[in-house]
This record gives C-alpha cells, structure tokens and sequence, in this order.
C-alpha cells in the first residue's frame, strides 16, 4: 500500500516537473516557413482570412480553393467566370486583398519532380 501511493506521488512528481520544463515554451514557436491553417475551413491563416472566408465559402467549400493552385491572372479568370456563370457578385474594393491572398498560398507551386530524363540509350531486358 504504501508502495502504490510513493509511486502515485512519484509520477504525478515526474509529470509536474516534465510540464514545467522548457519543452512546453518551445512548442509554441512554429517555424517562418509554416503557414497556419484554420481548423474551420481549412484556408491558411492571415490577416485577409476572414474576408476570403466571408466572400468565397457562401456557395461552396473552402476545398475548392485549397486544392486549386494558380497565377494572379489565374484566380481572376476564376472569379471572372464565377460572376459570369455562377452568380458570384462584384467583389469590389476586397478583390485586390481576395487576389492578393490566393496568390499568396494558392500560387503556382514550384515544380516538385525532377525533369524527364532525355537522351537514354535503353537497352533490352531480355535477350
Ligand atoms: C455565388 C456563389 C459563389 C461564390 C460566392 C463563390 N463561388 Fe466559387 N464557384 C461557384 C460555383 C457554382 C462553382 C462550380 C462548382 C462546381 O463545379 O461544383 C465554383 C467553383 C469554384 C472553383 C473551382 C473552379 C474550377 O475551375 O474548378 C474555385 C477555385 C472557386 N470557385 C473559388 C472561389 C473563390 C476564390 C471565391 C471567392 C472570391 C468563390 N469561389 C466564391 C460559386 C461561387
């Protein structure tokens, strides 16, 4: 019995002072390179967020801008024939910030693969 209870307190010992430690302030830094997400709609977190969110999830998901990548010029032409074919009203004054947020995390991705190889000299497998 006493036992049990020296290594109750043992434990919740080495909880408290492994909660304490520096560990606990280091996982608050997130690196540069890190975008945040936002758990509601899944777009990435800055300052023109809550204006992407309020003019560009009323008629359907946030998953189709997050699984789009394209050029300023590209997300225009988008919400170009979104106005046209669609219903999507005139952005106004809000659709520099809108562009400017789309390029920004739903740009051009750089190319992720290597290039194709050229000028092999392929050989048979089997004779
Ligand atoms: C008035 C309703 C409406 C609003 C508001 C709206 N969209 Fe759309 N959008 C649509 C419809 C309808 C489609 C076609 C959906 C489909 O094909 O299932 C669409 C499709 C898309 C697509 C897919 C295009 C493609 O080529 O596959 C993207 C990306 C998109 N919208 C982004 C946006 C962005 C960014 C905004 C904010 C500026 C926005 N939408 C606001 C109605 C809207």
């Amino acid at each position: 019995m006493i036992n049990y209870k020296f290594g109750i307190v043992l434990l919740l010992t080495m909880v408290v002072v492994g909660c304490s430690g520096e560990k606990s302030t280091q996982a608050t830094s997130i690196p540069d390179d890190l975008t945040a997400i936002d758990s509601v709609s899944g777009l990435a977190i800055d300052e023109n967020l809550a204006l992407v969110r309020a003019q560009c999830t009323a008629c359907h998901s946030a998953k189709l801008i997050t699984q789009n990548a394209a050029s300023r010029e590209g997300w225009e032409q988008m919400i170009r024939w979104m106005q046209q074919e669609q219903g999507l009203w005139d952005l106004g004054a809000n659709e520099p910030a809108i562009l400017d947020y789309l390029s920004k995390h739903y740009g051009v991705k750089k190319k992720g693969r290597r290039q194709p190889l050229t000028d092999i000299e392929w050989y048979p497998l089997k004779e």
